[in-house]
């Protein structure tokens, strides 16, 4: 059995991230690593049904701070029936977005709530990703893709390019505060050369740490 890893993908709306991580639990699987990817808000059927709460409906449907403590309930069920039993299967978890997501939008650039989210953080959650990768791009190419494929999760769209901008300069703040755990990757580029990089910084980090 292997030792299972946690790791996450974080980014502006539209940037690649999901693409970027069904690729990398493709290529991890090929490789003989067991793989669960999930994603946030989400992944798990308690976590799912909120998700639906959260993205679907009006704009004004819930305050700030309910939609802090409705992506906390979705994280902590998360982790409970998904996340911390599949490390402990020895896998390799892939995680589209996690706690960076909340302290981005419901810390700044939606709720304006830091102090709340780390206290939250702290008491309900308490884990981070072993590695996190940030896919970077300019924020109009992240709106452009996002609008192109428009659905029923509308209640965050049309943030508009000025809370764009102000999400994808707080992620590559919250990258340079914690160097150790983030590697940020230029996702203005084809699909395939963004993977590669992806694909060669997840292997070597796990055949170094064994
Ligand atoms: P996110 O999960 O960050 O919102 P997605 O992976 O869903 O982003 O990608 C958003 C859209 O952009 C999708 O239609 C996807 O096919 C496309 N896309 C993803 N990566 C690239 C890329 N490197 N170049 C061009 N288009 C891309
Ligand atoms: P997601 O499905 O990843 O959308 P996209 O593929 O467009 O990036 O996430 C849906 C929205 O939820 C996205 O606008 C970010 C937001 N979100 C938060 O505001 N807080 C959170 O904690 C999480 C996980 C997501």
């Amino acid at each position: 059995m292997g030792q299972g890893a946690f790791l996450s993908f974080e980014g502006i709306d539209g940037s690649g991230k999901s693409t970027q991580a069904r690729g990398l639990a493709a290529a991890l699987r090929r490789d003989g690593h067991s793989v669960t990817l999930t994603r946030e808000p989400g992944g798990s059927p308690g976590a799912e049904e909120i998700r639906r709460l959260v993205l679907e409906g009006e704009a004004d449907r819930w305050s700030p701070q309910t939609e802090l403590l409705l992506f906390t309930a979705a994280r902590r069920d998360h982790l409970e029936k998904t996340i911390r039993p599949a490390i402990q299967r020895g896998e390799v978890v892939i995680s589209d977005r996690f706690a960076d997501s909340t302290r981005m939008y419901q810390g700044l650039t939606r709720g304006n709530l830091a102090a709340e989210v780390d206290a939250l953080h702290e008491l309900m959650i308490g884990v981070e990703p072993d590695l996190t990768f940030l896919i970077d791009i300019p924020p109009e190419a992240g709106l452009a893709r996002a609008t192109a494929r428009a659905g029923a999760e509308m209640r965050f769209e049309g943030m508009g390019l000025e809370v764009q901008t102000l999400a994808r300069n707080g992620f590559l703040a919250l990258a340079a505060q914690e160097p150790a755990r983030f590697r940020v990757i230029d996702g203005h580029r084809p699909e395939a050369e963004v993977s590669a990089e992806v694909y060669d910084i997840a292997q070597r980090w796990l055949a170094a740490r064994g």
